[in-house]
């Protein structure tokens, strides 16, 4: 069932839970989303980013995204992660995406107001929910000291002042996490999610999310997070299941059973993380 990421979103924000938002850039990272989605009655946020689209095509994931949506039990949203370009952004809707980012955190305050201010309108008017970014999330190789902290953390009055302009579905928050492989173990600032949730009362969002440790995770969903993004976990499973298998079976040639075994691992790790997010038997017809 092909639902608006609001609708997800919301839900989950009354429900008090997580919907995992899961990165796809091909055929099988799309039916192991939904298949993890069905085996664990989850709503779940299928997202593709800027490069993904690139890479596969913005009609190819688009019209695989629409078909498992259409033919699943379960509520799915098709979105566009990190999205920059005005452009990007109006192919997606065209293409039938139902949710999008518009990540202007890398400009100032008024310059990220202005820009998410003029997706939201146009995203709005077609019934497409926007996501927004406030704070520097990062790589885990951009090392953020601690003076630098407070910097790239996300202001919670700050936060309040750019929803209130743009009127945003949902936000991103820095909190100490990032994109990638993470070195040591993240160390999340706990109290922020709260406090910027208490303020905010919406539902909020939480990248970088491979690697963190489950009990982080669990915590951060109790204090308010509603959409964990997880892509390096998925391409690290891939990896390692089609790595496995070339190696134990060099003269194998066939993609079919190459990937296969990916498939079925993508959709493992995938269930574990629904559940660890508690969207695992939150879904809804
Ligand atoms: O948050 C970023 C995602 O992991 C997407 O990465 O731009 O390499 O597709 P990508
Ligand atoms: P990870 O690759 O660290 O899981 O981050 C995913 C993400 O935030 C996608 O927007
Ligand atoms: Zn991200």
């Amino acid at each position: 069932m092909l639902v608006s990421g609001k609708q997800i979103l919301m839900h989950a924000h009354e429900n008090g839970y997580a919907v995992g938002a899961f990165n796809v850039n091909n055929m099988e990272a799309v039916q192991a989303i939904i298949e993890a989605a069905e085996a664990t009655k989850s709503p779940v946020i299928i997202q593709a980013s800027q490069g993904g689209l690139k890479y596969a095509g913005v009609e190819y994931i688009a019209g695989m995204c629409k078909i498992a949506a259409e033919k699943s039990s379960v509520p799915v949203a098709i979105h566009l992660d990190h999205g920059t370009d005005f452009k990007q952004i109006m192919l997606c809707i065209r293409n039938g995406f139902t949710s999008v980012v518009i990540d202007g955190s890398q400009h100032p305050l008024k310059e990220n107001i202005k820009k998410t201010k003029e997706i939201v309108e146009m995203a709005h008017a077609v019934g497409v929910s926007v996501e927004a970014e406030l704070g520097k999330i990062g790589g885990t190789e951009d090392d953020i000291s601690v003076d630098e902290k407070d910097a790239a953390y996300t202001d919670p009055d700050e936060a309040v002042h750019f929803v209130e302009e743009t009127k945003v579905d949902s936000l991103a928050i820095a909190v100490g996490t990032a994109h990638g492989p993470y070195k040591g173990e993240p160390k999340l600032d706990f109290n922020r999610i709260k406090v910027i949730k208490e303020r905010l009362n919406m539902p909020i969002v939480l990248h970088g999310s491979s690697g963190v440790p489950e009990e982080s995770i669990k915590k951060a969903v109790s204090f308010g997070i509603n959409k964990i993004n997880i892509d390096t976990d998925i391409r690290m499973t891939f990896h390692k299941s089609v790595k496995e298998f070339v190696d134990k079976n060099p003269d194998v040639y066939d993609p079919r059973k190459i990937i296969e075994p990916a498939r079925v691992a993508m959709k493992e790790i995938i269930a574990e993380k629904m559940s660890m997010f508690s969207s695992a038997g939150k879904a809804w017809r």
